[in-house]
């Protein structure tokens, strides 16, 4: 009992990452999303970033899971966002977005994917419905400054990877 309680607590302390998540290849991009490039100098545009907090934060979706027997109204905050006491995200299985190792590997078009369409079998919902595009980059811009002790930075890691589908 003591061990588990002391494998929970050392795992439960950094930002890593499992090593089978690590060496997992991100899925590849669907073709229609492979040339979606972040606008030029949002990534660090401070006005940018703020709109992006903001629709983090504020905006909810309404969607049906579980087989259409559930529905749900949340937002990127109430799962992503981190939950102070435990310091981790609210809704578990929620990816930290405050770890590098994973953040740094999602291009351009990978993350606007992600947002976009949402993890098909997942709580992850798809955006594009909701936010417009100038509006799914706003909020990336704003999620990758958890990755970066909350600072603008340029999307630009030598982890990034380039896979679409064929
Ligand atoms: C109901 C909870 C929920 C909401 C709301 C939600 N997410 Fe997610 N999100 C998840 C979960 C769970 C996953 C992990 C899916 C998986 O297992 O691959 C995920 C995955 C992601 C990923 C892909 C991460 C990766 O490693 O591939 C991105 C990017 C993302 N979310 C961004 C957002 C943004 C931006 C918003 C708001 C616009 C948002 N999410 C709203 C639960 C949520």
């Amino acid at each position: 009992m003591l061990c588990i309680a002391a494998i929970t607590f050392i795992l439960g302390q950094g930002r890593a990452f499992s090593a089978e998540e690590k060496v997992k290849p991100l899925k590849p991009v669907p073709k229609a999303y492979a040339n979606k490039n972040m606008p030029k100098g949002w990534w660090t545009d401070l006005e940018i970033i703020e709109e992006g907090k903001k629709i983090f934060e504020t905006t909810v979706l309404e969607y049906e899971f579980k087989r259409k027997t559930r529905t749900a109204k949340e937002g990127c905050a109430t799962c992503h966002g981190i939950n102070p006491q435990k310091d981790r995200p609210k809704k578990r299985g929620s990816p930290d977005f405050r770890i590098g190792e994973r953040v740094n590997r999602f291009s351009d078009s990978y993350w606007f994917w992600r947002v976009s369409e949402g993890v098909a079998k997942t709580r992850m919902p798809g955006w594009k419905e909701k936010l417009t595009e100038a509006e799914i980059w706003k909020v990336i811009a704003y999620q990758h400054t958890w990755s970066h002790g909350n600072k603008p930075a340029i999307h630009d890691h030598k982890e990034i990877e380039h896979s679409t589908q064929k």
